[in-house]
């Protein structure tokens, strides 16, 4: 049995041989996928009993962010007060580490949290691998069909900075042929179930702004892994030729998949940040969400003067992330101790590098009229935007 697939099946003679390709490899399948349905933006997971745990999970993982990490909290202001640290003023990570990692109550916390992310990767990879025939034939498929355009390159070079498992992903952004597909189920447990609309590349997409004059006829979406904002960057400018490009090659090829899905054209090609192989000029708007602090202080750098490179003069950069410089709150002892953690256990190898830069002030050295006081396009996140002005 197939996974599912929508209205799009009448809807062009590409998108039909696309699902008879599909339905064909469905014929020979032994494996255990049912064909499921959507609820809106979202193809259900291919198995109920999957579909069952993950929920599962997701509202544990709920559980976890709020009522015991509320504990953890008021934990870690008790033993930072009986050390005599003032609770407002900005703590050492490595101080904050050893107050705090041996508690049982927030050590548990981390430990909980840390379990459940590797329950839902997990589960969710054996099922892609169980199943891998099914889900080769589908980006084998889709690979050749548009109307937006697919590239990438089974040589490609990928840089060692980028193959760490971050988020303790299994196998990565790069290292697993269904990373995408792994990626874009596990990240749904990620948002607590908030995001299966991709409700927050929504929000961020129609917060972006637009150069002065009005005029967006291209725009690029880097990092842009399973696709989300490259699509939401679509819908809010119909007429736009739109990119993404990642590093990954499995997370172009199934942002691709979801694309044709969704009946949406846009193009996606397995590219570094930092050397995108667009010509000088060629963009209105570049976006991003949530790269940046994945990648090297170094790769920053250069992604930012790549950013400003294939922008047209008064073009603009639009990276949301994490809030750095002036714009971080005070790292006191738990919110150092929270960052620290998340680096340690949660495989976020550069998110350390990354808060210690003055993103703003990188993109001013490079060309750009910075402006950091935007309205901010999602909660936690820094207000940035550049204009390419020399
Ligand atoms: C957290 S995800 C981005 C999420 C995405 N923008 C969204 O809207 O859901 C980070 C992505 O950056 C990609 N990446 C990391 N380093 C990169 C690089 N140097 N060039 C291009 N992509 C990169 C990873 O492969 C990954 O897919």
């Amino acid at each position: 049995m197939l996974i599912k697939r929508r209205s799009l099946l009448s809807a062009s003679a590409a998108a039909t041989s696309y699902f008879m390709a599909k339905a064909a490899s469905a014929g020979s399948f032994k494996g255990d996928v049912e064909l499921r349905g959507t609820i809106g933006r979202l193809e259900r997971i291919g198995s109920l009993e999957l579909e069952s745990q993950q929920d599962f999970l997701t509202n544990f993982r709920g559980w976890v962010n709020n009522d015991f990490r509320q504990a953890a909290q008021q934990r870690a202001g008790d033993i930072a007060l009986a050390a005599g640290l003032d609770p407002t003023s900005a703590v050492d990570y490595q101080v904050a580490a050893k107050l705090f990692e041996k508690d049982p109550v927030i050590a548990g916390y981390v430990r909980t949290w840390v379990s459940n992310q590797l329950q839902t990767w997990g589960t969710i990879q054996d099922f892609f691998h169980s199943n891998a025939d099914q889900y080769y034939s589908e980006m084998d498929a889709a690979d050749k069909l548009g109307p937006g355009k697919l590239e990438w390159d089974g040589k490609m070079e990928i840089p060692d900075y980028t193959k760490h498992e971050i988020h303790i992903q299994p196998g990565g952004y790069v290292g697993d042929p269904f990373a995408g597909y792994i990626n874009f189920y596990g990240v749904n447990n990620f948002y607590a179930g908030k995001n299966f609309q991709d409700e927050a590349q929504y929000a961020i997409a129609k917060a972006v702004i637009p150069p002065k004059d009005g005029k967006v006829k291209r725009i690029l979406d880097i990092g842009s892994a399973t696709g989300r904002l490259t699509l939401q960057m679509k819908e809010r400018f119909p007429d736009a030729e739109v990119w993404g490009v990642d590093v990954g090659a499995p997370m172009v090829r199934y942002a691709h998949v979801r694309a044709l899905d969704l009946g949406i054209n846009v193009n996606y090609a397995q590219r570094l940040a930092e050397d995108t192989k667009f010509p000088d000029g060629y963009f209105d708007l570049v976006v991003s969400y949530i790269l940046f602090h994945e990648v090297t202080a170094e790769a920053s750098k250069k992604i930012i003067s790549e950013a400003h490179r294939v922008l047209r003069p008064g073009g603009v950069f639009y990276p949301v992330d994490f809030p750095t410089g002036k714009q971080q709150s005070v790292m006191t002892a738990y919110n150092a101790f929270s960052v620290w953690w998340d680096h340690r256990w949660n495989c976020e190898v550069w998110a350390l590098e990354y808060r210690a830069m003055a993103f703003a002030d990188e993109m001013a050295k490079r060309g750009f009229a910075v402006d950091e006081n935007i309205p901010q396009a999602r909660r936690g996140h820094g207000k940035l935007m550049g204009t390419k002005i020399t």
